[in-house]
């Protein structure tokens, strides 16, 4: 399968005909090569790998230099699928020139665009990303960066006023030029009206059905991440089972003397043996 392009994916939508988008969010290079095999579109090297691998309670512990050091770990996978940078907390709040510096370490790291959060208050940002003619994806609704603003990681627009401004705020990303919008943490009903009023893609991610493609952390859908399991997360598989399984089976076996056998030993040859004088020696209990 070949990579998608970026404007192939600005113009997926659902209600032109499109198949519905294959995004994964995925930090290091073994992970790039399963999803680019398993033929997803996009994959996002998020911000929550500060939550999902190492080991931080929210999103906001990463800096720049941490998303493009994973970056460049996908990158050399060299998946057929579009690298997503996630630009992190703070890289993009006090200056579009920062902004643009960021974006751009990010790229150069191997990512084929950004991704950021927030809606109005984000235009400027984004614009002058685009005026750098990097593409940029805008994501809106449960924004976990604003977690501390939000009062935690809550399901937004349960109302229709705030419905309607997460529609306006998408509007506003589009007008500003992003080929695609992540929308998080909403009512089914929400993501299918968002969906329908906007012109790029909308990926949802605990936004119902009805959007035109989804995403969701490799970890969760291959069962890695055992310790909670939100709502919108389908597990496809039992990575953690199976791998605790595999070390058990590994720690049984060196502890019996059962690994390694003669299949993953480098056999000395006579003279060696001879040479070391190790004919006929045993070892001791
Ligand atoms: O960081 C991330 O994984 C994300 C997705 C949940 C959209 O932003």
């Amino acid at each position: 399968m070949k990579r998608p392009s970026i404007p192939a994916i600005r113009n997926s939508k659902r209600r032109d005909g499109a198949d519905p988008l294959v995004m994964v969010t995925a930090y290091d290079a073994p992970s790039a090569r399963v999803s680019s095999e398993a033929g997803v579109d996009m994959i996002l090297v998020g911000d929550s790998v500060a939550m999902v691998v190492l080991g931080y309670d929210d999103t906001m512990q990463v800096t720049t230099d941490d998303i493009a050091h994973h970056v460049a770990a996908v990158a050399r996978a060299n998946p057929n699928a579009i690298i997503i940078g996630d630009m992190p907390w703070m890289s993009f709040h006090v200056s579009v020139e920062e902004t643009v510096h960021n974006a751009a370490k990010l790229i150069r790291a191997g990512a084929h665009c950004v991704k950021l959060e927030g809606g109005r208050k984000r235009l400027p940002m984004i614009e002058a990303i685009r005026a750098a003619e990097i593409p940029v994806m805008g994501h809106v609704g449960l924004t976990p960066q604003s977690m501390n603003v939000m009062g935690g990681f809550k399901i937004q627009a349960r109302q229709a006023a705030a419905a309607r401004s997460l529609v306006d705020a998408a509007k506003a990303l589009e007008g500003a030029g992003c080929f695609a919008i992540v929308v998080e943490g909403v009512p089914d009903a929400v993501g299918r009206m968002v969906t329908e009023a906007i012109n790029v893609p909308i990926i949802g991610i605990g936004a119902g059905p009805d959007c035109d493609g989804q995403v969701l952390v490799y970890h969760d859908l291959i069962g890695l991440e055992n310790r909670f399991k939100p709502k919108f997360v389908r597990r496809y598989g039992t990575a953690y089972d199976d791998q605790v399984a595999s070390v058990t089976q590994y720690a049984s076996d060196v502890r019996s003397g059962a690994f390694p056998g003669a299949d993953e030993t480098y056999q000395a040859n006579d003279e060696l043996t001879e040479a070391l004088g190790l004919y006929g020696s045993q070892p001791e209990d």
